[in-house]
């Protein structure tokens, strides 16, 4: 048989990362074999839509792939978020892609694309909604990497008013509780101990139709008491739906890390109301206040938007502050784009690109003046770190550095005996050095 070798561009969040990670184990499974674009007679575009103009992005990823893969028979399946908005109409930017795939579309993926490469006069697309959570079979290797990440829910009922990602993963189907500790079960027997539970708006979990009336504080509680379990994360909460329980578990479970990514897009009220975000600045103040009596030493990171429509240059002033006194370790930041669809590009005020790219770099210089804070002040302490890999960048006369994370979330890099792979273990350090985005360590119990 010919030999079958795939290959798969992600783009946009973990939620595509994980996806993409599961359709190359099931492609895996059935007899494909991952290589490069040079190679591959399969490639998946998994795309996202959140930000920089779709149709672009795309098109020129597959025109790249017309181009590497010149003169030879090569399928492709464009997935994703891109691919439940455009549908159709991709077919007609490639003569290649023959299956375009939504964002519920993903399960059915493998199948479709066995039964395109058998009759190659067809096509499809695969764009519908389904009602519920739809539960996949997997196929786990014996071994998975020490951190894994577990879906929870799909989709997004917000309708935050520049978002696309209510549009592109439809409503919020929560996922049943039994198949999201299920999946954690199965990913710690195979040596997985940290694990991170994933949603657009995570701690909504249960809060829609098919929900199973499963909490998620009550989902953590039990999430946090599977055995082999070390370290528990969540990712996306938003500040409304926190709880007091929510708050409270991060002084209760031990497994739940001491880091919270928790996107406030804006720091002035004016601007979160035309969000339609729902809370005020002092809301989430109030609500980091809470987090950091909850639990002491909480890292909190953001994501934040620029120049929306109406933005001035008081209320950027009012997000600088509300940066500032967050004192956020990370930030991720972005110029406010137009999404077609979305309610905020139909908002008449729009901030011209330079004005807002300028307020980007204002914002950006703050951010890496308080990033650079929060890791000199970490200079000095101990901590556990849990390997991850051999450090990207090894000093020629040093011994090997790894590099694990802390609970923090942050990346450490720390010397340690050669003669083995280290990656799972977790290895106490002494933190000795700071640098932008990244901490060195000195291992004190090996
Ligand atoms: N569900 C998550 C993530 C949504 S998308 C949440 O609610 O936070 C990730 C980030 O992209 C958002 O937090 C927001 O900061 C940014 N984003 C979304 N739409 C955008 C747009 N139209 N322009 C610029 N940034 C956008
Ligand atoms: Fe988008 Fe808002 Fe939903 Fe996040 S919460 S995915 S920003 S609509
Ligand atoms: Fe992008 Fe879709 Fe994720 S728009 S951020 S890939 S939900």
């Amino acid at each position: 048989m010919q030999d079958r070798v795939f290959h798969i561009l992600t783009f946009g969040c973990q939620m595509n990362v994980n996806d993409s990670g599961w359709l190359a184990r099931m492609l895996a499974a059935r007899g494909f074999r991952e290589g490069g674009l040079e190679e591959a007679s399969l490639v998946v575009v998994n795309t996202c839509s959140v930000r920089e103009k779709p149709e672009l992005k795309v098109k020129s990823a597959l025109g790249r792939i017309r181009q590497e893969t010149a003169g030879r028979e090569v399928l492709v399946c464009v997935c994703g978020c891109v691919a439940q908005q455009l549908g159709e109409k991709l077919f007609g930017c490639s003569p290649q892609v023959r299956l375009v795939a939504g964002t519920d579309g993903i399960a059915s993926i493998p199948g479709a694309l066995e039964e395109l490469l058998d009759h190659p006069e067809r096509r499809l697309c695969l764009t519908d909604f389904t009602v519920r959570y739809e539960e996949r079979p997997d196929a786990l290797g014996a071994r998975v990497a020490p951190s894994c990440f577990v879906n929870i829910m799909q989709g997004c009922d917000n309708f935050c008013t520049y978002c696309i990602v209510p549009y592109t993963r439809g409503r919020q189907k929560s996922r049943a509780h039994g198949a999201v500790l299920e999946e954690c079960r199965a990913l710690l027997a195979r040596g997985a101990s940290e694990i991170t539970l994933l949603g657009q708006n995570v701690n909504a979990y249960g809060k829609d139709k098919t929900g199973d009336g499963t909490s998620f504080a009550s989902l953590l509680r039990q999430a946090a008491t599977l055995p082999g379990l070390r370290r528990l994360r969540y990712v996306t909460p938003h500040p409304k739906d926190m709880t007091e329980e929510d708050v409270a578990l991060f002084g209760e479970l031990g497994p739940l890390c001491p880091r919270l990514h928790l996107p406030v897009q804006a720091g002035s009220d004016r601007v979160l109301k035309r969000m339609n975000r729902r809370y005020a600045s002092a809301d989430f103040l109030d609500l980091t206040e809470r987090l950091r009596r909850a639990c002491p030493g909480i890292a909190l990171s953001t994501d934040l938007i620029v120049g929306f429509p109406g933005e001035t240059e008081e209320d950027f002033q009012a997000t600088l502050s509300l940066v500032r006194q967050s004192g956020f370790m990370a930030s991720y930041s972005f110029c406010y784009s137009d999404r077609p669809g979305a309610r905020a590009s139909l908002f008449p005020d729009k901030v011209p690109a330079e004005e807002a790219q300028e307020r980007l770099l204002r914002l950006q210089a703050l951010q890496e003046e308080l990033g650079e804070a929060w890791y000199r002040s970490r200079v000095g302490g101990s901590c556990e770190l849990l390997m991850e890999r051999p450090s990207p960048r090894q000093d020629q006369d040093a011994p090997p550095s790894w590099q694990g994370r802390d609970p923090w979330g942050a990346p450490v890099h720390v010397a340690l005996p050669e003669g083995r792979d280290w990656t799972g273990a977790f290895v106490e350090v002494r933190i000795t050095g700071a640098k932008k985005h990244s901490l060195l360590g000195e291992a004190t119990g090996v």
